[in-house]
Formats: structure tokens, C-alpha cells, sequence
């Protein structure tokens, strides 16, 4: 089955408001290349000011919270998102669940709340590289897949990204064929949950996604696009990544 790329960009705890101007170009450019999706997931705060600055770019948040309203400081619902304009949410990253200890059920819990409420989910899963050097990646990956992906997910709204956390920010990536092989473990997965509807899931890969790497990466079987955190920062470098999934 034919599914459509999609380069989305996760700007973590960085940018301001006078970086949004960045957005500028990477909206052209996400125009200019019509069979490509491109998002971008942004701290709170901006997003609200990014919709408004780049009204045909889809803006996303970073987390949400499960319920939908009540005494948790500092947390943001389904609700406020989708109110501030955004589109998307990411959940179960590997930083909250390190930062945070967040769980697999705690992401089904977050996929389901932002779905109930309209939003598309990226759903993050992916293995250490003590877990990797034991054997363990694909068993690791399966088990999160198992926990976090909700029983009614279609490609409609809910795309996987597999990022194996020792890849995340270091420079360092899996082989083609190792990205290839948990890629395709992790449809087969979501076959056994979904049925059908796993062919309409996007798995994107994440982690050290670059200029140099992304044409590549980007077309290994089963890679339908990638979530990019650095190099989404500007649009000097992450231009290149759209442009390499055409
Ligand atoms: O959400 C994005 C990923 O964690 C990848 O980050 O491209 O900086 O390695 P990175």
C-alpha cells in the first residue's frame, strides 16, 4: 500500500517566537512539494502564534495530558490543544519517558484523550542501546506497541515513529537494514492489533535524521517518513530532509 511521506519536526524545549520566522520557508517549501506531509511540533507556546503566522503548515504539540481537565500543574488537555490551533500531538517520546517515567499505558492513555478531541497522534517507541546490544530491540519495540497503540488507531490519526533513544541527538544511527528490519516487526505488530488498518499506519524513523542521511533513510522499506529534531530547528537544514522525501 501506497502511503504518503511525512517529515515532521519536533523543536523539544528550543525556539522563541522570533524563530518562528523559520516557519516562513519551511511553509513554502511544504507547499511546493504537495505529496509530501510536513508538520511541526512546538513548545506550548508557540504554537498559537505559529498557526496564526503559517495558517497551511500543521502545528502539533509535544505531550498532553490524558485527562480532561483538573488539578495537574502545568499540564495541557486535548482541549487546550486543539483550541491553541494545533492539529497533532506527539506522545510516549522517548525524553518524557526518561525526564517524566512515562509509561506505554500512560502514551495509550494521551493517544486516546488527543484522539477523542480530533487530534493526529505520533506515537514514539524505541529501544536503548543496552536493550539493543542484548538482543532486545525488537522484542522492546513490540511490547511498547502492544501497550501504547490504541485499539481503533487507523493511519486516519495515528502514525508510529520508531526512535531508538541511542540514536536520538547523537549522531549515531541504526543500519538501513536494522531500521528496515524493526520497521517491518513493528507493522506486523500492529497487524496483530489492528488488522488491516496497519497498512494505513505511517512508521516514521527518528533519530539523527539529517540533510546528509534522509534520502536514504527515507526510502528503507517500510520507512514512510521521519520525525526530526535538531535539524527541524531551521530551515537550512530541514528543507534538505523535505526535499528528500519526494
Ligand atoms: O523527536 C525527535 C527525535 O527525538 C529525534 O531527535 O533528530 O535531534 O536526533 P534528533
Amino acid at each position: 500500500m501506497t502511503r504518503r511521506k511525512l517529515v515532521a519536526g519536533n523543536w523539544k524545549m528550543n525556539g522563541s517566537l522570533a524563530a518562528l520566522a523559520e516557519l516562513d520557508t519551511i511553509a513554502a517549501v511544504a507547499r511546493a512539494h504537495p505529496a509530501v506531509d510536513v508538520s511541526i511540533a512546538l513548545p506550548a507556546t508557540l504554537i498559537a502564534p505559529a498557526v496564526q503566522r503559517v495558517p497551511g503548515l500543521a502545528i502539533g504539540g509535544q505531550d498532553v495530558h490524558a485527562a480532561e481537565s483538573g488539578a495537574h500543574t502545568g499540564c495541557l488537555s486535548a482541549a487546550m490543544l486543539a483550541e491553541a490551533g494545533a492539529s497533532f500531538t506527539i506522545v510516549g517520546h522517548s525524553e518524557r519517558r526518561a525526564d517524566q517515567g512515562e509509561t506505554s499505558q500512560d502514551a495509550w492513555a494521551k493517544a486516546s484523550a488527543a484522539h477523542r478531541h480530533g487530534l493526529g497522534v505520533i506515537l514514539c517507541v524505541g529501544e536503548t542501546d543496552a536493550e539493543r546490544d542484548a538482543g532486545r530491540a525488537a522484542r522492546v519495540v513490540q511490547a511498547q506497541i502492544e501497550k501504547s497503540v490504541p485499539d481503533l488507531a487507523t493511519g486516519a490519526w495515528l502514525t508510529l515513529a520508531y526512535e531508538p533513544r541511542w540514536a536520538i541527538g547523537t549522531g549515531r544511527t541504526p543500519t538501513l537494514d536494522e531500521i528496515a528490519e524493526v520497521h517491518s516487526i513493528a507493522r506486523a505488530k500492529l497487524r496483530t492489533l489492528v488488522g488491516d488498518a496497519a497498512d494505513t499506519i505511517r512508521i516514521l524513523y527518528g533519530g539523527s535524521v539529517t540533510g546528509a542521511n534522509a534520502a536514504a533513510i527515507l526510502e528503507t522499506e517500510d520507512v514512510d517518513g521521519a520525525l526530526v529534531g535538531g535539524a527541524s530547528l531551521t530551515a537550512a537544514k530541514f528543507v534538505p530532509i523535505i526535499e528528500a522525501a519526494r
